[in-house]
């Protein structure tokens, strides 16, 4: 049962002068260490490209590969021209420096030990962003998605055989990124830790995707189920995150778990976000059509919630509505609308966000140390729960 404590009901009734403070603290958490991550990704890339081989025939063809992953980035166009297009949030590695800051913090670390920590931490960042990104180049294949972040996807400019090929060099890359880890003198059992860390994600990851495409078109999916689903799919790689930052910055295992536990409820937050916005966001100020994710019949838990809730008679309304092909009318959309409103669906999403949000509020204060710590790790992890809980 919501209260007016959710941070999402706080939000819902801030004055717009309070929603521009909230938007500038969240454009400052995501600024703190993005031109770090920006430099180091690209370093990443880069050094893979440098020591592809140096054959001159065969160079330019695999400029295009290497070239290939940096369009997807946003730093050059599909003619590989350089670009400032939007490389996105870049938030799981902010998320993962953050932690570190913060475990740094716990574990009394030196001016020294936390630089020397910092930049170990950016190295599991960008393998964390490749593989980010690595299951975005395949997602939008799988998804037959031809827009991403405002421009063609990968597949659309080179064709789905190399937008699969270059999704799975960026698998690798990432894992060799995090490898790394060893040449800036990372404990090898630390390392191994890691990896195990982030190969299981991965394997978590292609669970929920699989989990995903198998809902498509069931009519007997649960909201359990749903969950199930979005915690493998969007969860698992910001526990991933939040846990890897812990571990670099000296957590022993029971605030790794907890920063881990953290990262899984905000991604479970912002997926429910997502469905949130996805059919009731304010399209005509994004300037799309009303109701997206209704108009392309996708399974969120909106939908979900409605098909356990409504009378047999919408429920029925609802199913041939979503069978049918192809895209739905505006007359269609009404009338899912008008099913979902009579089945508390909205409502529902927004209380299980609020669960969500109040649970990582909960695990970021039981993160504290025996001595006083700098509160600025907690104020921008806290700012994040508040901007998830920010919805419509
Ligand atoms: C993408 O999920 C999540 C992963 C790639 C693991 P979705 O397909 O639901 O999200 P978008 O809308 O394409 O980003
Ligand atoms: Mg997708
Ligand atoms: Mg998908």
């Amino acid at each position: 049962m919501p209260t007016a404590s959710h941070p999402g009901d706080q939000r819902r009734h801030r004055a717009p002068d309070a929603d521009s403070e909230l938007d500038s603290r969240v454009a400052a958490v995501l600024a703190r260490h993005r031109d770090a991550i920006s430099a180091s990704l690209r370093e990443a890339v880069d050094q893979a490209r440098v020591h592809a081989v140096t054959d001159s025939e065969i160079r330019p063809l695999l400029d295009s590969f290497y070239g290939q992953m940096a369009y997807h980035f946003g730093w050059v166009r599909a003619d590989l021209r350089e670009t400032d297009a939007n490389a996105g949030k870049l938030m799981r590695p902010t998320l993962l420096l953050i932690a570190c800051e913060l475990a740094c913090g716990i574990a009394g670390r030196s001016p020294s030990e936390y630089g020397q920590a910092m930049a170990r931490a950016l190295t599991a960042a960008c393998a964390v962003e490749i593989v980010h990104n690595f299951s975005l180049v395949h997602d939008d294949i799988e998804d037959r998605d031809e827009e991403r972040r405002h421009r063609p996807t990968l597949w659309r400019v080179w064709g789905v055989s190399q937008a699969i090929n270059t999704g799975d060099g960026m698998f690798s890359l990432a894992r060799l990124t995090l490898l790394g880890l060893l040449d800036q003198g990372t404990a090898p059992s630390l390392v191994a830790t890691l990896a195990r860390l982030l190969d299981n994600t991965c394997l978590r990851l292609c669970e929920g995707q699989h989990l995903d495409m198998t809902f498509e078109g069931r009519q007997e999916i649960s909201v359990t189920m749903y969950l199930t689903m979005i915690e493998r799919k969007t969860a698992a790689l910001m526990a991933c995150a939040l846990e890897m930052g812990a571990r670099v910055g000296g957590a022993d295992d029971t605030l790794a778990h907890q920063l881990g536990e953290f990262g899984r409820a905000l991604g479970m937050a912002f997926q429910l976000r997502d469905d949130l916005l996805g059919i009731w966001a304010n399209f005509a100020q994004l300037g799309k059509s009303q109701a997206g994710d209704l108009r392309r019949k996708k399974m969120s838990l909106p939908v979900i919630h409605a098909l356990e809730h409504a009378t047999i008679a919408d429920r029925e309304m609802l199913l041939g509505l979503y069978a049918a092909d192809g895209p739905a009318s505006d007359q269609q959309v009404t009338l899912a609308l008008a099913i979902l409103e009579r089945t508390g669906a909205q409502a529902r999403v927004r209380s299980v966000l609020n669960e969500q949000c109040e649970r990582a509020q909960a695990l970021l204060g039981a993160c504290t140390g025996p001595t006083t710590i700098d509160s600025e790790p907690h104020a921008c992890l806290s700012t994040l729960i508040e901007f998830v809980a920010h919805t419509v």
